[in-house]
């Protein structure tokens, strides 16, 4: 008696271990992928998916728009509104998708319709958050690009509650104390939003001069370097397109265009010398995008809820 039961506890003690190997915990995931955890896995499936059907594995034109869209949905967090009794936004909570039908009427929001239709179908077929496909998505695109850095992914955004409210996200027009108010509200420093304009760099306008769409910010819009801080320091003479419009100001080649907002960063003090030393420092540049990124992706989260999944990155 007394040895069966021994031999049944034994058995039931095998059984365990054998089920979780003391070495080698990873899941097992789609095309003999791995991952440390189990729900990480379906972030390899939507990664395929976007690779190859929406992004094309181009640092093209859906690539710069779900960059960003990552910043429009992150940056409408305020707890200033919501110390004001307002509802102040859920950051990168995915509202812009799952309140598409308010948050697209934005003025600032004029031109994200189509990434936010084609994310919203990836979400909904792989039954992952919307908050968390703006942000891997976005982090997915500047894998795309030539020198585009690895940044952190965590998995497992709560569905947002409501629309975040107008107003919340910088405009080009802005003033330099208005665009570090705002963004200091928001939770990130004047040095932080400096690092997350090396996005600019990957960057079309399309709609501050709707007369010439596809004028980037920098020469070389698919490829992730600091051209774009020192094109914007130079003195600016040409007006691109159809005369200056509101936030645009001259810009020192006829194929590239300048907002009035990064001109305005890149000479005030409070910001210049950052701006500079991003300019000179390429190394410097990717490593401070790539962290400021990572934490504009929590913004209004609970990043105590969340997963990391950044190994799934590419
Ligand atoms: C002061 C803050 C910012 C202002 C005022 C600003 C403004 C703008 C404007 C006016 C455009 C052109 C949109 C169009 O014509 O369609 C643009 C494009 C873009 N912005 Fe920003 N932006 C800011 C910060 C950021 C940040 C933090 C990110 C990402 C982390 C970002 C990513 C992009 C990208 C990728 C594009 C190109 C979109 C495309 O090619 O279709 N921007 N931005
Ligand atoms: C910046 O813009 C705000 C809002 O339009 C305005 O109230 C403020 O006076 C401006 N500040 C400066 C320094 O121009």
């Amino acid at each position: 008696m007394k040895f069966s039961t021994l031999s049944t506890l034994s058995l039931v003690y095998a059984t365990t271990v054998a089920a979780t190997p003391s070495f080698s915990q990873r899941a097992a995931c789609s095309k003999g992928r791995t991952a440390s955890s189990a729900t990480c896995c379906v972030w390899y499936n939507v990664l395929d998916d976007l690779q190859a059907n929406l992004f094309e594995h181009q640092c093209g034109d859906d690539a710069h728009d779900a960059l960003r869209l990552s910043f429009h949905d992150a940056i409408g967090y305020s707890p200033k509104l919501k110390s004001q009794g307002q509802f102040g936004g859920g950051g990168a909570d995915g509202s812009l998708i799952k309140f598409g039908a308010i948050e697209l009427e934005y003025p600032s929001n004029e031109g994200l319709e189509s990434i936010v239709m084609a994310e919203k179908d990836l979400a909904d077929k792989y039954g992952v958050s919307y908050g968390d496909i703006i942000q891997f998505a976005g982090v997915v695109s500047v894998r795309n690009c030539l020198f585009g850095p690895r940044i952190a992914f965590m998995a497992g955004r709560p569905s947002a509650t409501q629309a975040a409210p107008d107003g919340l996200v910088p405009a080009p027009f802005d003033n330099v104390t208005t665009i570090l108010a705002r963004v200091e509200d928001a939770g990130l420093t004047p040095e932080e939003i400096i690092d997350l304009l090396a996005s600019h760099s990957i960057a079309f306008q399309e709609h501050v001069d709707p007369t010439i769409p596809g004028t980037p910010f920098d020469l070389t819009p698919a490829i992730f370097d600091n051209n774009f801080y020192r094109d914007v320091l130079l003195p600016g003479s040409v007006v691109p397109g159809s005369g200056l419009h509101t936030g645009e100001v001259k810009s020192p080649f006829p194929h590239e265009f300048r907002l009035q907002s990064d001109f305005a960063l890149a000479r005030d003090s409070r910001t210049s010398g950052h701006w500079l030393a991003l300019g000179l420092n390429q190394h410097l540049m990717v490593s401070r995008f790539a962290t400021a990124m990572a934490k504009m992706a929590l913004l209004g989260q609970n990043s105590g809820i969340l997963h990391d999944c950044s190994e799934v990155i590419p």
